[in-house]
């Protein structure tokens, strides 16, 4: 359990890492928040007698790929997968599966990017390659798939076909909501861009006076 624990340690860094330059470059911070958990051993039996895996170390280490998981949430979709291509970019990353659920949303509604990640660590003795499983989702498809969770949850996996129906469409108006704050972000930026090229074009006379 201690190399998935350094695995979500070194992607941690490695988030932390791309959201301050992000914050430096583009002057705004596109991870809202991140959270990260090892499964516990409950949980991760669960899986096997559900998946009807062999109750062995390695048969678990080769075929349950979300032992650590890191969830990203984001201001923008563009966001998302700006900072998925900059973590499959990094050369000590391998990328073992690309599910994009955002592109390809579930039939219930179900929207995020899913990547199992695997990062090398290293221990005193040897290099342990472990596997992360990364969400990276919106705010709008964050508080979606919260609520859908807990529904599931309450009603013991029976949900009542009129609850699945507005959980489609409260689906669809997140992708519309996640759309409209997308155009008015990339508007402002437009804006923004323009006001500081008039401020340069403002102070040319001043800058050709001064050389
Ligand atoms: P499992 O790992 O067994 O879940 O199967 P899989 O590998 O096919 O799963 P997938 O990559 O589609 O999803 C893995 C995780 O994404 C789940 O454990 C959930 O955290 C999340 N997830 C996937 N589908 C849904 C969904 O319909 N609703 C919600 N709330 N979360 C989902
Ligand atoms: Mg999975």
């Amino acid at each position: 359990m201690m190399s998935y624990k350094f695995a979500l340690d070194e992607i941690n860094t490695k988030i932390d890492i791309l959201k301050q330059e992000f914050q430096y470059i583009h002057e705004y911070n596109p991870i809202e928040h991140v959270k990260s958990r090892v499964k516990s051993p409950e949980s991760i039996l669960k899986k096997v007698y559900k998946k009807g895996y062999d109750l062995s170390l390695s048969v678990i280490k080769e075929n349950v790929k979300d032992i650590a998981g890191i969830r990203i949430t984001c201001s923008f979709i563009s966001d998302i997968y700006e900072l998925s291509n900059m973590l499959q970019n990094q050369p000590d990353i391998n990328v073992l599966e690309v599910k994009d659920y955002i592109k390809n949303p579930k039939p219930n509604g179900y929207q995020s990017l899913h990547l199992v990640l695997q990062v090398p660590i290293f221990m005193s003795d040897r290099v342990e390659e472990v596997c992360v499983e990364v969400q990276i989702r919106t705010i709008a498809m964050d508080f979606w798939a919260s609520l859908e969770h807990k529904i599931y949850y309450k009603y013991n996996q029976a949900v009542p076909q009129h609850l699945l129906n507005e959980l489609k469409e409260a689906a669809d108006s997140a992708t519309q909501l996640d759309k409209k704050m997308e155009g008015i972000h990339k508007e402002m930026k437009e804006l923004k861009e323009a006001c500081n090229r008039q401020v340069e074009l403002n102070n040319l006379p001043q800058l050709i006076l001064n050389s």
